[in-house]
């Protein structure tokens, strides 16, 4: 989650307009040093703030939010007390703070911020949402019901099925590109992964020509983009009027979205499926637990609110797919050493799988090191009570911004972190991961899908890869943005140079 352009603009103006009432004097003076295991919390320190926007004019001026986390927590230490217009916050840094937030007491930092733009996308209840839902026994059900479909494993009928799965939609997007012209590459990851999602989870595919079919994955990828934005009136309830019609349109999309889903994927299976069946995909697990809901508290809308954010994953990785090839774009050296580890382990003939992933570390090194780029946040955690992180007060209803911006491209923490250098997750020809390496956040609340991205994504660029190299566009310049996953509909083409 970022705050947008708007906001930082929003902010810029108030910030320019009303004097602050401290200096820094007094935030140096109310710095203290961390509690003892066992003392009592102490604050956590906190800047000067401003009448009604508090402290969002500290966040103006910078690309990416959470920039503004690290300045504080360089300038203030790592757990600071923000007021964000009417919301009271956290920010955390480090790597043993953001654990101890994530893992530790993971369950004491288990809700969601409450925006009223979630409650909006969901049916007017967050609480229909998978990722900004505040933990309960339905949330608990749901994560154990998707365990199995969202991290097939290695060997299993499941997992050589979506071995299959990927290959086939990778060479159906290969066909989809003309060598040596420019590519509008965004619609064709975006429907072949949905097509991945679909027949994953849901046993079908459709027909990318399809014109509902894409109206469906253009919707889901505008409500991803919608989802990744922060506003200041999710801050500022007082500008929630300016949000109306955007909101109103997303509202709009949902519900497209519903009818596609009961039209299009369902259909009559909920009728047809009996429950004493083993479900052959996610869609009958649903089916299955509902009809076996003693309490009747998991129903059927729930259900298919779960299967939409499941299969809206799809959206996070072809997001993340043209993120990936807007560095190698600009990274001949990275595209070369990949297509050696194609060519060594794989070769021209036969298509590249997941099951090639093993052999191939340097292009699964280059897939984190895209991740570590782009450094998507945690998603914002709520402390559902009174509790502390390094011994500083966390009180309880605040949302806490874990910084995992900060993990990523620390100075301390990487060598020349800014260059996209796949080496870094190498050790003796095998793929390491250090310690402060968070992308999918930790936890009860960690990301369901990581192992659908990783594979997805081998599948995609290692296929794109064995047959082309991805060239610039005309007139084209890839300055990936940062701090979010998610990209803008209109974005860059590239041209793509038969091998
Ligand atoms: C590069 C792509 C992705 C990144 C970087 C990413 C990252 C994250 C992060 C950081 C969180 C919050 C974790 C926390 O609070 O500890 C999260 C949550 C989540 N992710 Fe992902 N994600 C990605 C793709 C996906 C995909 C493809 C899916 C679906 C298959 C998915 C499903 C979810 C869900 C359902 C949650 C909410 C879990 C909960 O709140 O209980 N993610 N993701």
């Amino acid at each position: 989650m970022f705050l947008s352009v708007a906001l930082v603009v929003f902010v810029g103006l108030c910030a320019a307009a009303i004097a602050a009432t401290r200096g820094l004097a007094d935030e140096k003076r109310r710095r203290k040093a961390p509690a003892d295991a066992g003392a009592a919390p102490l604050e956590p320190p906190t800047p000067p703030r401003l009448p009604v926007i508090g402290h969002l004019h500290l966040l103006a001026g910078y690309d990416v939010p959470y920039k503004a986390f690290s300045a504080l927590g360089a300038r203030l230490g790592a757990v600071v007390r923000l007021q964000l217009g009417a919301v009271k916050c956290v920010v955390v840094n480090g790597q043993k703070n953001i654990r101890e937030g994530l893992v530790t007491k993971g369950s004491h930092f288990d809700s969601r911020p409450n925006f009223d733009r979630y409650q909006q996308l969901f049916d007017g209840n967050k609480e229909n949402s998978l990722a900004f839902c505040d933990w309960s026994d339905t949330q608990k059900a749901r994560r154990d019901m998707l365990r199995s479909h969202t991290f097939p494993r290695a060997f299993t009928n499941s997992f050589v099925a979506l071995e299959n799965l990927i290959s086939r939609e990778t060479l159906r997007m290969l066909a989809q590109v003309t060598p040596g012209e420019d590519v509008e590459l965004k619609p064709i990851l975006a429907k072949n992964c949905a097509n991945i999602f679909f027949a994953h989870f849901c046993s079908k595919r459709f027909d990318v020509d399809d014109a509902r079919f894409g109206d469906l994955v253009q919707n889901f990828d505008e409500i991803f983009y919608e989802v990744n934005q922060g506003y200041a009136a999710d801050f500022l309830p007082f500008l929630r009027p300016l949000l109306k019609r955007n909101m109103a349109r997303m509202r709009g999309l949902t519900r497209d979205i519903r009818r596609f889903v009961e039209e299009e994927v369902v259909g009559e299976r909920y009728e047809l499926f009996d429950a004493e069946d083993e479900p052959a995909d996610y869609v009958e697990s649903l089916i299955k637990h509902v009809k076996g809901s003693p309490t009747g508290e998991f129903d059927w809308n729930t259900a298919l609110f779960a299967l939409e954010d499941i299969v809206g994953g799809h959206s996070a990785v072809s997001n993340f797919l043209m993120k990936v090839f807007g560095f190698l774009v600009n990274e001949p050296r990275v595209q070369r050493r990949i297509q050696e580890e194609i060519d060594e382990n794989v070769g021209r003939d036969k298509h590249i799988t997941i099951g090639d992933r093993k052999a191939m570390p340097y292009t699964e090194a280059a897939i984190y090191e895209a991740i570590r780029m782009i450094a998507s946040p945690i998603v914002p955690r709520v402390a559902n009570r009174d509790s502390s992180i390094n011994g500083y007060k966390i009180e309880k209803g605040s949302v806490i911004f874990m910084n995992n911006y900060e993990l990523n491209m620390s100075e301390e923490l990487w060598e020349r972190p800014k260059e996209f250098l796949p080496e870094r997750f190498l050790k003796d020809g095998n793929v390491v991961k250090p310690e402060h390496f968070l992308p999918f956040g930790g936890g009860r609340r960690s990301c369901l899908g990581y192992r659908m991205v990783q594979l997805v994504s081998f599948g995609v660029v290692g296929g794109f890869l064995q047959n082309f190299t991805v060239a610039p566009a005309q007139g084209e310049l890839y300055k990936v943005p940062v701090g979010s996953l998610a990209l803008k509909k209109d974005t860059f083409k590239f041209k793509f140079v038969k091998r």
